[in-house]
């Protein structure tokens, strides 16, 4: 079943047209001079994002006068809101007493902010960057110095960011072939070294490193699959994982750029009780400023430095390791991991009520919501889910693949008409996609659910 949802789509622009006009006549002005107006593709809502002019706490404030409540929390960065006092002002500080600009030479905040890194991540070795592309891109390259080999294994739906290895079978196409290359420009000989596979389908890994094992440099997997629509790996596909990769002599990356401190003060992939050989992370651990990291095996990181030779780039660039971000990671890092026992209980219980507000919404006028980002045996509570309109209600939303697939859920509904539908109540939400900060209350989840009701009243006549 396909629909195009074209003329609801259009009366959504125009009443969105109307409620935002001056972010509507900025836009015009941005285009001038900006690629479609801006610098990020995904925040380029259609026919134009809101502009705004402050963002405190579950709010982010617009230049029309719009309170918007916040459910894309800075790239699902803010676990603690839009501008925490806390780093705000561990930043205000620093800037006082005259440290925090680019000074290019290194101090004891690094070493600092690295420790609590390895600690939390239970890592041997880390290295910084300042973006969770560039860590994926360069954990790879350390895969295949170290290897040896040539062959990176990446899930459907997958997004490690826009690096070269990154950009293959991220968005779903109908057809034979699902998973194709993203972007023109690069070289078919690398995209053709990327193998995909399926997230959560442990037959099919297992496959794969029967036919491929010998040559696969890496096996690179979310636990938390992100872009792929936000679900949890299961128990036994991380543990396939291990084993395969341990048994082919292939390394495991674990990408937490999302899914670092977000279900605790670390990664993810301990809860599950696994340890991969490199795990990037990025997002949360810069407490709102541009942070990355690639931890892991000692051995491995090794290659990038003098003790293996400076066999990887991984040199660094300019504002790698900076000061007021580095402070900003420290702090941020520091907070979650004193107040884990608070934390993310919290976050998963407002994630449970986030999810029965979204499907109650849906359901009191009639229209079939579902949302992914559901805990598991061994992960207690999950505060990032999107919502989704399945053909059949009783669908497993458990991969990528299914969720991404027009034949079995309403794509164009969850992806071209609820954002702007949801705007329309002054809730940002990315397509359709909640994340979850300290700083949302009940109320406010009250609010998303009535703005989910509103939404389905507006669907209602095309369904
Ligand atoms: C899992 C994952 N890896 C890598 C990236 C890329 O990180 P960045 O946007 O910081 O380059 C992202 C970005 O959203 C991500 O979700």
């Amino acid at each position: 079943m396909k629909r195009d949802h074209a003329q609801l789509i259009d009366e959504l622009s125009a009443a969105y047209a109307e409620r935002f006009p001056r972010s509507a006549e900025l836009d015009r002005r941005a285009r001038q001079v900006m690629v479609d107006g801006g610098s990020h593709s995904c925040r380029l809502v259609r026919p134009f994002p809101v502009r705004i002019d402050s963002a405190q706490g579950a709010s982010i404030h617009d230049v029309d006068g719009h309170d918007i409540l916040d459910f894309w929390q800075g790239h699902f960065v803010n676990i603690l809101g839009n501008n925490p006092a806390l780093v705000t002002t561990a930043l205000a500080e620093a800037f006082a007493s005259g440290t925090g600009l680019q000074h290019g030479q290194t101090e004891a905040l690094q070493i600092e902010t690295a420790e609590l890194l390895c600690r939390c991540l239970g890592a041997e070795k880390v290295r910084f960057t300042i973006s969770g592309s560039l860590a994926t891109m360069y954990a790879i390259m350390l895969s295949r110095a170290f290897t040896g080999r040539d062959l990176v294994l990446k899930v459907g739906g997958g997004w490690h960011g826009a690096q070269p290895w990154g950009l293959k079978g991220v968005y779903f196409a109908a057809g034979p072939e699902p998973w194709l290359p993203e972007s023109e420009g690069l070289s078919a000989h690398l995209t053709d070294e990327v193998l995909m596979t399926r997230f959560n389908d442990p037959e099919l890994l297992t496959e794969q490193f029967h036919v491929h094992g010998e040559r696969l440099a890496c096996l690179i997997v979310e636990p938390f699959a992100g872009a792929g629509n936000f679900m949890l790996a299961s128990p036994e596909y991380l543990r396939t994982a291990r084993e395969l990769a341990d048994r082919y002599g292939t390394l495991l990356i674990f990408d937490e750029v999302i899914s670092g401190f977000r279900f605790r003060a670390g990664d993810l992939g301990s809860l599950y009780g696994i340890r991969p050989d490199l795990v990037t992370v990025g997002k949360i651990v810069g407490g709102g400023m541009p942070v990355a990291a690639v931890a892991g095996r000692g051995d491995v990181l090794a290659l990038c430095g003098s003790e293996g030779g400076d066999r990887v780039a991984f040199t660094g660039g300019t504002y790698s390791a900076h000061p007021a971000a580095l402070l900003a990671a420290k702090t941020m890092i520091s907070y979650l991991v004193e107040h884990e026992a608070e934390v993310y209980p919290r976050l998963a219980e407002l994630g449970a009520e986030m999810r029965r507000r979204i499907v109650g919404g849906f359901a009191a006028e009639g229209v079939v919501a579902r949302c992914t980002g559901e805990p598991n045996e061994l992960v207690p509570g999950c505060s990032i889910s999107a919502i989704h309109f399945p053909h059949d209600e009783a669908l497993a939303l458990d991969a990528p693949h299914v969720v991404l697939d027009p034949a079995c859920c309403d794509t164009t509904l969850s992806q071209k008409a609820l954002q702007l539908s949801l705007l329309l109540e002054d809730v940002y939400t990315l397509f359709g996609s909640c994340a979850l900060g300290l700083a949302h209350s009940a109320a406010d989840l009250e609010r998303l659910g009535d703005a989910c009701q509103a939404a389905a009243r507006r669907f209602r006549p095309y369904l």
